[in-house]
């Protein structure tokens, strides 16, 4: 009985959402018909609230701002938010702003590190409680995920992002889009999400951050489009433009991106938000003459919110009144922002809400957030098992500047972190482990960028009587993120030839990097026993790294990025194309040059002369405490037809004495087709949790329209012909088989 009034009422559940939608639409249009136009071009305006209070509040009287950013004290976002429903013409509640990035009092691993899991289920939790905490503040509006596809490390945002992959993107920001949102926006713990940046972004010109960009119209729509149309497709509430022009068009002015795809192709109903002041942006990229012109043109593209350059308040008024802009322009606009807050129940309840107990710093929170941040340590060597940490070991000398860097742990875009709630590993670990094992602690380096070697001889001293030493390297919080580009991705400071120093001293030597990016670490590897790459892991990486070192938990994190040799050989990228030349692997060695030879004797294929064509680790790379092999790899069917999935199994086993977690990757690749292809490309990913000496067969059924690329008449379509499908714990590695597209 049960069951079937549940059957009933999720049979009902799709007709409630398009009657509130009705509703919704209901409303806004009856409000809509009661605005003037000031009323309506306030609601297109979003400004920063790091400003005079007074002149805010005066801004909100007047039905200037829609929606304020940065303001998260409950007491000031209620007094505004009653003066905007009290004194402002039209009585709209503002809606508050804020980047959420990852996590929020208590800070989750930059968005790099939470790829690092794999973990889609944990990332959307981990993301729920998020939501809790902001919304506790008053924030209703969250501007991420990000999801710019990052494939050079010299871009400081790589560390906002889930790393190069197209499929992995998607599928990672679809989990915070459903963490933030849940269920229902209505509901006063679900934030708006907003995915960003569209578009291409992320491959700015030399890493430098806000550089032009050149994507030609395909890798566009096969590589960076596709993460954004699947927040799309997952109901996200709203788009953020991005900085860059593209092939000479800003994209806050892109009628083609805002309009003609997003909408008219895609049907995205939601709000899309300029970036900051990207509408004025137009002017310094050298496309509009003034402000005016630039609002002409952005409102026209399709943008609907001005975030902060006020161009829109100033000049939509006379630009209406002169007819160069339609008022129905305007109005689609102000519709989309007024639904968005009728969504998010703003007109019902405005306030911050306030709860019975409050999440904040709450145990379940600081749970999930050790969780993912022991799931996106990922391990890159362990030589000789030095890792975990056992019962010889009797005492540990721990080292280096990000043992106790509580600041800069948090990483970028912790705005709403503070230090003093963070967890170092070194707190951690003499907590956790002070009573059983000797804990010497000399950071030597005060912070990353110190250049002293004054420590170094105290430092080796104390190596020379540990039975390990566990250095903390890496960079400063203010490294990476917005505007923090870096030419060089070698460790700063001395902490090389403190490592250097270290290895010297014969004791085993655990290296744990935090960093918002890959660093060029060859060296580094190749002189420590283990090496452990922890992002910048936040408010818990202390406890989570405690957790591992110690063997509590068991590594499980698969590389998110490429890992180079060295800067030059960026970009790096498992699913580069197949080029006429393609490299040996052999290549690399200037010690194999001849002296006066014909150039010929080189062979010709794509690589570099000094550094070989291979990464220093590849994607979907990490180590386990524990050992897996794959084994009998089964395709259900070896021709299928487009409407059809591929299914194919593999058995995964743990061979090694402990449980462990594999995440079993499948990419598929196809060497003949209509245009040039991808090597291989991620196409599913699961993962799997193994007792020691279990065996489970592991099923994937990849739908075929996954497949799909732009074709020669740059139609999404999928192509009949051969693919290559294979199974592994790496992009490098893994079982393979063949199969056929026919129609
Ligand atoms: C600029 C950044 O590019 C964007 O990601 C962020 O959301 C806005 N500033 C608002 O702070």
């Amino acid at each position: 009985m049960k069951k079937l009034f549940t059957l009933i009422l999720l049979a009902l559940l799709p007709l409630a959402a398009s009657a509130q939608q009705q509703s919704i639409d209901q409303r806004v249009e009856e409000l809509l018909g009661k605005m003037t136009i000031e009323d309506k071009i306030g609601q297109l305006n979003q400004m920063d609230g790091r400003r005079d209070l007074e002149k805010i509040k005066q801004e909100v009287r007047t039905g200037t701002l829609s929606s304020i950013m940065n303001i998260v004290d409950p007491a000031v976002t209620n007094e505004l938010q009653r003066i905007a429903i009290e004194e402002s013409p039209a009585g709209i509640p503002l809606l508050f702003a804020r980047d959420v990035v990852h996590g929020f009092n208590t800070v989750l691993p930059i968005p790099l590190g939470q790829a690092a899991s794999w973990d889609e289920e944990l990332i959307e939790a981990a993301s729920a409680n998020t939501a809790l905490e902001a919304t506790e503040r008053g924030i209703r509006w969250a501007f991420a995920p990000m999801m710019d596809i990052a494939r050079d490390a010299r871009w400081g945002r790589i560390a906002e992002s889930f790393g190069e992959d197209t499929y992995m993107a998607g599928r990672l920001a679809t989990a915070v889009v459903r963490g933030y949102q849940g269920e229902s926006l209505a509901n006063p713990t679900a934030m708006a999400a907003c995915a960003k940046h569209f578009v291409g972004y992320g491959d700015a010109e030399g890493g430098r951050d806000y550089n032009t960009t050149s994507i030609p119209p395909r890798t566009l729509r096969d590589v960076y489009l596709p993460p954004f149309k699947a927040c799309v497709d997952e109901g996200c509430a709203s788009i953020m433009t991005s900085f860059n022009d593209n092939d000479g068009l800003p994209s806050t002015g892109n009628h083609w991106l805002l309009t003609e795809l997003l909408r008219e192709q895609w049907g995205f109903e939601g709000v899309v938000v300029s970036d900051w002041g990207s509408v004025a942006g137009l002017i310094p990229h050298g496309v509009a003459h003034d402000k005016r012109d630039a609002a002409h043109q952005c409102i026209e593209a399709g943008c609907d919110v001005d975030m902060s350059s006020r161009s829109y308040l100033l000049n939509l008024k006379d630009l209406i009144e002169k007819g160069e802009v339609e008022e129905a322009v305007l109005d689609e606009a102000v519709r989309r922002v007024l639904k968005l807050k009728m969504a998010l129940g703003l007109f019902e309840q405005p306030y911050a809400r306030t709860a019975e107990q409050s999440d904040i710093y709450s145990e379940p929170v600081l749970a999930t957030a050790c969780r993912l941040a022991e799931e996106s340590v990922v391990m890159l060597k362990n030589e000789g098992k030095v890792l975990p940490l056992g019962e010889s070991v009797k005492r540990v000398l721990v080292v280096g500047p990000m043992a106790h860097a509580p600041y800069d742990q948090m990483g970028t875009w912790a705005l709403d972190g503070q230090k003093e709630h963070t967890i170092t590993p070194i707190m951690a670990l003499r907590e956790q482990w002070g009573d059983k094992v000797a804990i010497d602690y000399v950071p030597c380096l005060t912070h990353p960028r110190d250049k002293s070697t004054a420590e170094f001889k105290r430092m080796t001293k104390a190596a020379r009587k540990a039975d390990v030493v566990v250095a903390f390297v890496g960079e400063e919080q203010m490294m990476s993120g917005e505007a923090h580009s870096l030419s060089s991705l070698d460790l700063q400071g001395v902490q090389g030839e403190m490592l250097e120093a270290l290895a010297q001293t014969g004791t085993p030597l655990v290296t744990v990097f935090m960093a918002g990016r890959p660093l060029t670490i060859s060296r580094q590897v190749e002189i420590s026993d283990a090496v452990l790459y922890a992002w910048h892991p936040g408010t818990m990486g202390g406890k989570a790294l405690a957790n591992i070192l110690f063997g509590v938990a068991n590594p499980s994190g698969k590389l998110p990025v490429t890992f180079p040799r060295n800067v030059g050989q960026i970009p790096i990228y498992y699913n580069h194309k197949h080029t006429s030349h393609i490299a040996k692997g052999t290549e690399g060695n200037l010690d194999n040059i001849p002296r006066e030879s014909p150039q010929s004797v080189m062979g010709h294929t794509s690589s570099y002369l000094d550094v070989a064509p291979t990464p220093l680790f590849p994607f979907g790379y990490g180590l386990s405490y524990t050992t897996f092999e794959l084994s009998d790899i089964r395709i259900e069917s070896t021709a299928v037809r487009p409407e059809e999935s591929v299914k194919v199994s593999v058995v995964v086993s743990n061979t090694g004495e402990r449980e462990g977690t594999e995440v079993v990757q499948l990419y598929t690749g196809r060497k003949t087709a209509s245009v040039t292809q991808p090597m291989k490309e991620l196409k599913d990913f699961q993962r799997i949790t193994l007792r020691a000496g279990e065996s489970r067969k592991v099923e994937f059924e990849v739908p075929v329209s996954r497949l799909a690329f732009h074709n020669r008449n740059m139609e999404l379509a999928v192509e009949e012909g051969k693919y290559t499908l294979t199974i592994g714990t790496d992009s490098q590695t893994g079982l393979k088989t063949y199969f056929k597209i026919i129609k």
